[in-house]
């Protein structure tokens, strides 16, 4: 296969649990892309925040989170058994601790900090900025690289997506409940269109992908499909 002259930025945006990151993962691999996981980097600061009692009692202090944002350093290792990169925190291990159901349950306050945002999306810019970039989030086709080439809007089933992500903390050995996780995708689903700050939109020129009823499969096919349309222009 011959190698297109430009690489291009794929935006994949959409709902929580929807499989975006897996995807994107996969579409990187396939395109010799590099991944960004933006999520994770809304988790990180959570983590952090739940780690230095700035969320506390269940409630966040945006003052102290504000403050301390210049003190947390965010980088990523790539780690070749998962094919991806993991995140650091000040240059501690933190993938293995970013997807518990606490993490979940606070990120959705974190990431509509204002200033939370602008310090994560010029991290995100910085880090596509030549292109041969996979970013999933919320705002990437939106505010992040609104010029991206390929924008994807992933959508699924609510309770699809909460079987998906019970499932994957099951496997980890995590016991928390159905029900728990459906809510919790319903309420993060509510809290990423309802915030002020770059709420989760299609942009206008996304493509939805509704992969309730998708296989892997057809999911990549679905995207080879529009890849190398655009090659093609
Ligand atoms: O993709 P995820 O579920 O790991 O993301 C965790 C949270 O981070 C999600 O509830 C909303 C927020 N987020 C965001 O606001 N903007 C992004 N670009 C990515 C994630």
């Amino acid at each position: 296969m011959t190698q297109p002259a430009h690489k291009l930025t794929i935006a994949i945006d959409g709902f929580s649990s929807c499989g975006k990151s897996t995807f994107a993962k996969q579409i990187a691999a396939r395109l010799g892309y590099v991944f960004i996981d933006t999520g994770a980097m809304y988790r990180a600061v959570t983590l952090y925040a739940i780690d230095h009692d700035i969320i506390s009692g269940g409630i966040l202090d945006t003052d102290r989170l504000i403050a301390a944002l210049d003190d947390i350093e965010i980088t990523f290792r790539y780690n070749r058994a998962r094919g991806a990169a993991d995140i650091y925190i000040n240059g501690d291990a933190a993938e293995g601790r970013i997807r518990t159901i606490e993490v979940s349950n606070y990120v959705s306050s974190v990431s509509s900090v204002g200033e939370v945002r602008r310090k994560l999306v010029a991290i995100q810019q910085a880090m596509g900025r030549n292109g041969g970039v996979v970013l999933d989030g919320r705002d990437i086709g939106t505010v992040v690289f609104p010029d991206a080439e390929i924008k994807l809007f992933m959508t699924a089933d609510p309770m699809v997506r909460a079987e998906r992500r019970y499932k994957e903390l099951q496997a980890k050995g995590d016991t928390t409940t159905l029900d728990e996780v459906y809510r919790n995708v319903v309420e993060r689903d509510h809290a990423d269109q309802n915030r002020a700050i770059s709420p989760l939109r299609k942009a206008d020129d996304a493509i939805v992908l509704d992969n309730s009823h998708m296989t892997v499969e057809e999911q990549m096919e679905f995207f080879m499909g529009i890849y190398n349309e655009r090659l093609c222009k």
